[in-house]
């Protein structure tokens, strides 16, 4: 088989007869640290979620906020609306499109962690969503991906010009929903997270074959990327709730760690993740040369010569050095060390909530932070 051809579809990384990369029984997550499990016991997270148990979890940390959750679904569907029908038509695909609500899910949580969710706290949490989505939609046009959300992406169901403008309607949308309460804060603080994730993006387009970053920049990138998303969505939860300054900011620094490690972990399910389960075009962030972290530990643990030699037909685009690549990602310990990273961070995010009171609501940010690191998509 022609591995070039192979590499050019959609999570078909790697293996040249399977199409595949296996999933060595050595790679599969398994315990928790102490450090992470502390307080969690009652979760018995000890390994990799079966879809089952990912979804009770998820189920159980939403819990304290369903009457809100329902509220928010509401304000989507009444917010995504148009006097044009054919722009009606996109936004209701975009809305219909569903996903995990995992930024609503942090206000709400933060929100009642420090008091209780306000009908602000429910605006505010469409307004995450429509921002996330906005960014989705965006993201796909870079990546050039076919499947979000198990459907379509909107630039295959329509074009690329229009899956921009949509997107920039769902920005500006999110941005005019932010301000209409009594203060400023909401609109400043989003435009800020906004403008982190689109530096994040543009940050990862430009360390395309750029294999020589290092991974403490690397991480930075992901920090703006997602993590600023994340941790916006809890300090305006804490604020909405009624927390004070320490709260908010305790709840930002663990949406920024969840965030990062949310997206550590989606970079790893991006080379051994379920293209099925996860419902989105997999696969291709290597075939794309985006040095991510399972490629930035493998090329770590190279003779220096060889990581030179490699790092330089890389960056030349050359595609024979991606076969090259992906038989060091396997060669080494990459998966393990990406999904360890991913949970440190998230043991770093949770240690962030050991000053705010014992509630249910902190309960479940623990349950949402283990998930992020165990989901399939
Ligand atoms: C996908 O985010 C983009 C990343 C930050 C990796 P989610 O995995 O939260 O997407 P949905 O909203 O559930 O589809
Ligand atoms: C982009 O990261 C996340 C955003 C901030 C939009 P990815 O490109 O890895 O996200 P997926 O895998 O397409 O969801
Ligand atoms: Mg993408
Ligand atoms: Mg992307
Ligand atoms: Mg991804």
């Amino acid at each position: 088989m022609d591995s070039t051809k192979t590499f050019r579809q959609p999570n078909v990384f790697i293996n040249e007869t399977s199409g595949r990369i296996g999933f060595p029984s050595s790679t599969q997550p398994r315990v928790y640290d102490a450090s992470t499990v502390r307080r969690t016991e009652q979760l018995t997270v000890s390994g990799e979620l079966n879809a089952e148990a990912y979804r009770m979890l998820l189920q159980s940390a939403m819990a304290p906020i369903s009457s809100e959750l329902a509220r928010v679904e509401a304000v989507l569907k009444s917010e995504l609306q148009s006097g044009n029908a054919s722009i009606r038509e996109m936004l209701e695909y975009v809305g219909e499109l569903g996903g995990k609500r995992l930024r609503p899910c942090l206000l709400l949580l933060a929100a009642k962690a420090c008091g209780e969710p306000t009908e602000e706290s429910v605006r505010l949490s469409a307004v995450v969503e429509l921002v996330h989505t906005a960014t989705l939609v965006h993201d796909d046009v870079l990546d050039k991906a076919l499947v979000r959300r198990h459907k379509q992406t909107v630039h295959e169901r329509w074009d690329v010009p229009s899956s921009i403008l949509i997107g920039d309607w769902l920005f500006a949308h999110a941005y005019g929903l932010a301000n209409r309460g009594s203060s400023t804060i909401p609109g400043r603080w989003i435009a800020d997270a906004a403008k982190q994730v689109c530096e994040g993006e543009i940050l990862q387009g430009q360390s395309i074959r750029h294999f020589e970053i290092g991974i403490e920049e690397y991480i930075q990138l992901l920090e703006a990327k997602t993590g600023a998303l994340c941790a916006v969505s809890c300090s305006l939860g804490a604020w909405s709730g009624g927390g004070d300054e320490t709260a908010c900011h305790r709840l930002q620094r663990f949406g920024l760690k969840l965030g990062t490690a949310f997206q550590v972990y989606d970079d790893w399910l991006d080379v051994w993740g379920n293209q099925d389960y996860a419902g989105k075009t997999l696969g291709t962030d290597l075939t794309s040369f985006k040095p991510t972290l399972p490629a930035l530990r493998a090329l770590s643990s190279m003779a220096t010569e060889d990581r030179l030699r490699l790092i330089q037909s890389l960056n030349q685009g050359d595609d024979a050095a991606l076969v090259e690549l992906q038989k060091a990602i396997i060669a080494s310990d990459a998966s393990d060390f990406t999904l360890a990273y991913a949970k440190r961070l998230i043991a770093e995010a949770i240690e962030q909530l050991d000053t705010l009171t014992e509630s249910a609501a902190v309960v479940s940010l623990r349950q949402l932070a283990l998930a992020s690191v165990s989901r399939k998509g």
